[in-house]
């Protein structure tokens, strides 16, 4: 008998650990049947054990993995082509940013942006749908963590931006095609959370959002159950909290060559 697991990109902090806790602590409201095993991965290996010791409730499987490179997704796919599990959920939170004009940025900054948010994404779903397939009732779920700034073309963030949307646009793709086996695909749109993420995108230089965004941080474990919840309901996209749902219709009522003028603005200030 296979083993019926949940994989967490993205687990050794902020939306992906508050995922895999709370799925821990799941008594039916998402999923009607716990998981047996919930793989953790990540790069670092350390947060991904204490997390699976701090954790009651379903074992966590620690996967140290740098899913930006090659031998990271082949360490992925090998332990999937072991142990045949039956993969019920699949959340890809894996991903950075880096703010700063693109002219400023390293080579590798841009091309690991890409690589995390983009490539990688992709082929963990590649990987993992034939492990996916539907048998029974039951279908199983991919949720993409994208976000409100891929609504727009964002200078001063700007790949990171069009990195968030080809998520956006790859999963919407992605809900058609994987539909017929028995596999839900949904993205969900946030705007500022309240983890790691702005310390990293800063190197270090912001700890928090400082800019007018501070008034619309959200709790990562509030940002998780609303996103539970819309994939269980089959939804394909989610904007959250409303506040984005906002920014997302007007991204598609203001003529972008106004945000554009606006955001140019911004950048020179
Ligand atoms: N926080 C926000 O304001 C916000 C808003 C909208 C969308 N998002 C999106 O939410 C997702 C999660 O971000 P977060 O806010 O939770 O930030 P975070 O706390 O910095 O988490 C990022 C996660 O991605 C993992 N990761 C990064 N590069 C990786 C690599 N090469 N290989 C494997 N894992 C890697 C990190 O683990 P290791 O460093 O251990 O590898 C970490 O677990 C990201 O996709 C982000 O774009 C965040």
């Amino acid at each position: 008998m296979y083993q019926r697991i949940a994989i967490v990109t993205g687990a050794s902090s902020g939306i992906g650990k508050a995922f895999i806790e709370l799925l821990a602590r799941d008594n039916g409201e998402f999923f009607k049947t716990p998981f047996d095993e919930i793989w953790a991965i990540a790069r670092r290996e350390d947060a991904l054990n204490e997390l699976a010791s701090s954790v009651d409730g379903v074992k966590i499987i620690p996967v140290s993995a740098d899913l930006s490179s090659d031998a990271g997704i082949k360490k992925v796919e090998s332990k999937l082509e072991e142990e045949k599990p039956k993969v019920g959920l699949l959340i890809n939170s894996a991903g950075m940013g880096m703010k700063g004009l693109m002219a400023d940025k390293s080579d590798k900054a841009l091309s690991d942006t890409i690589a995390i948010n983009c490539t990688a994404l992709s082929l963990m779903i590649k990987i993992a749908a034939p492990f996916m397939k539907q048998e029974g009732r039951e279908r199983s779920k991919i949720i993409n963590i994208g976000s409100s700034a891929g609504f727009l073309p964002q200078p001063g963030f700007a790949c990171y931006a069009a990195s968030k949307s080809y998520v956006i646009s790859f999963s919407r793709a992605m809900s058609c095609e994987l539909k017929p086996m028995g596999i839900d695909v949904m993205v969900v749109c946030p705007g500022p959370v309240a983890t790691d993420f702005q310390r990293r995108a800063t190197e270090g230089k912001e700890t928090n959002f400082t800019d007018w965004r501070k008034n619309f941080v959200v709790d990562p474990v509030k940002l998780a159950k609303a996103t539970l919840k819309a994939s269980v309901r089959g939804r394909r996209m989610i904007s959250y909290p409303f506040s984005q749902k906002l920014l997302h219709f007007a991204s598609k009522a203001v003529p972008i060559s106004w945000i554009l003028a606006f955001e140019g603005k911004a950048v020179k200030e």
